[in-house]
């Protein structure tokens, strides 16, 4: 489905939004037949006259676009089994272009459906929405900056959906070497920099974390390098992303209840690899690498044991406690080979589906920011909230940090007790910051909003592409 920029009027079915239940607007038609439908506009509803070939979807807006967001998706999905090939919908910028920026980003993100192992998949015929010069407030339409934001829109859209696309993807068709070649083969079209390391690479650089975690895997292990270097480039910033593209828990086996949906425990990685391609895509100066650790978690005659003492690539010295807290000993070794690459990082970010803790913690469509920096984690937060993501901050403290304390290495992978245990997490990561990069460092922990079984606001079942949108908005505001 595409998005166009038209005339005054196009499409067999008109979309049309009823912003904070404003019924009387005289875009609304006729008030009183909604109103006999039982529709009133609340957020979320829709109505469909089919005779009129009008479907009207609620928006309370909540000052964020968010809303416009999720009722652009609605509207997407409740034409999703008409037969028709066309739909038109208003401008309802009164200054700017934001409105239709979100309303073209929902319609996209509504749209994508996952159907690559469905024999038959659904029919879907809508093929083009276009933008009329009609006017929601009456203002003059800029048709110049409405095409760009929909063309921007429409990039932020395919990042998000080449996200879901791996995320969604089995464990034995996305491993870490077609991992590593969907990152390669976004290089390759963008014209940017990849490279790809395998286990001897490792073994030579001592990445002794990264190494046990993925040594029962019959799928050898990948680090991906990404980068995209402007030459306008102001700032320098490092995403890491965890890339286990299965994490059955290791010998701390996950009980079968929670194995399901560990396909999705790459997110991360695909997310940075996705932020990548649309920061190419729309040329922001900033110089960007991704860096993903990929690999399996798996069980095995050869696998790391709990008791086993590891040796990252700092050469700090890490008791294996449970090896289902694998994600963290990846990202140590990950985190270690970044700032050895990018000496010069400004800001160094890792995401990842790191705890279940998390989930917890802040429920399924929330991630979790931590790290040193106040004024990195409130840009953080900005950013999430003008992006229409969810995010909020877990807080270190130095009585959690207690808890990762080893009596037989200098650190353990898991904490004594499941309290706090995304912030445990995160405070092991930052034994793996230099400490000139304190400062300069975040986590961003995913493990809800990555993959959640069921629709929600802009997202469908299965994998949202969280965090492109929240990381893109942060790195436009640098
Ligand atoms: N990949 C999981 C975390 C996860 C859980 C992601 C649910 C998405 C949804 C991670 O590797 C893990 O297993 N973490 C353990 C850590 C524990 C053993 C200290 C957890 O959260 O239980
Ligand atoms: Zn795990
Ligand atoms: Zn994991």
């Amino acid at each position: 489905m595409v998005l166009e920029i038209g005339g005054e009027a196009a499409g067999e079915f008109r979309i049309i939004f009823v912003v904070d239940k404003k019924l009387d607007h005289p875009f609304v038609g006729d008030a009183a037949l909604l109103e006999k439908l039982g529709f009133d506009g609340s957020d979320e509803s829709v109505c469909l006259l089919g005779e009129r070939g009008e479907l009207y979807v609620g928006v309370e807006d909540g000052g964020d676009h968010e809303s416009f967001r999720i009722a652009a998706a609605k509207a997407v999905n409740a034409l999703r089994s008409l037969k028709i090939k066309t739909a038109s919908v208003a401008i309802y910028d009164q200054n700017g272009t934001a409105f239709t920026e979100a309303i073209a980003l929902g319609f996209l993100l509504g749209a994508y459906e996952f159907s690559q192992y469905k024999s038959k998949p659904k029919p879907f015929s809508l093929e083009t929405i276009v933008f009329t010069t009609a006017n929601y407030h009456g203002a003059e339409v800029e048709t110049e900056a409405i095409t760009a934001a929909i063309s921007k829109a429409t990039l932020a859209a395919n990042a998000v959906n080449f996200v879901r696309d791996l995320v969604n993807q089995t464990p034995e068709d996305l491993t870490p070497a077609s991992l590593a070649s969907a990152a390669q083969q976004t290089a390759n079209d963008l014209k940017l920099e990849c490279n790809i390391y395998d286990e001897g690479y490792l073994k030579s650089h001592g990445m002794g974390a990264f190494l046990a975690v993925s040594r029962a895997s019959a799928k050898p292990p990948r680090l991906i390098h990404l980068s995209y270097k402007p030459q306008n480039a102001r700032k320098t910033v490092v995403l890491v992303g965890k890339g286990l593209t299965y994490d059955s828990g290791g010998l701390s086996l996950k009980p079968a209840d929670y194995m399901s949906t560990m396909k999705a425990d790459m997110g991360g990685a695909a997310t940075v690899i996705a932020v990548i391609r649309l920061a190419a895509e729309l040329a922001l100066p900033i110089e960007l690498h991704a860096i993903v650790g990929a690999t399996e978690n798996m069980i095995g005659g050869n696998a790391y044991k709990p008791d086993d003492v590891l040796i990252a690539k700092n050469h700090k010295t890490i008791e294996v406690k449970n090896t289902d807290a694998e994600g963290r000993l990846v990202l140590a070794d990950c985190l270690c080979f970044a700032q050895e690459k990018v000496p010069h990082l400004d800001y160094l970010i890792d995401i990842a589906t790191l705890t279940g803790a998390c989930v917890v913690a802040l429920g399924e469509y929330t991630s979790g920011v931590m790290g040193y920096n106040n004024e990195l984690k409130n840009a953080l937060l900005q950013a999430a909230h003008t992006s229409g993501e969810l995010a909020a901050e877990l807080p270190f403290n130095r009585h959690l940090k207690k808890l990762i304390k080893s009596d037989v290495a200098d650190i353990a992978n898991a904490a004594s007790t499941r309290y706090g245990g995304s912030i445990t997490a995160g405070l092991f990561l930052s034994e793996f910051i230099e400490d000139n990069n304190r400062e300069k460092w975040a986590h961003i922990d995913i493990a809800g909003p990555a993959y959640v079984e069921k629709a929600w606001g802009a997202n469908p079942f299965g994998a949202s592409g969280y965090g492109v949108r929240l990381v893109s908005a942060w790195l436009e505001s640098l």
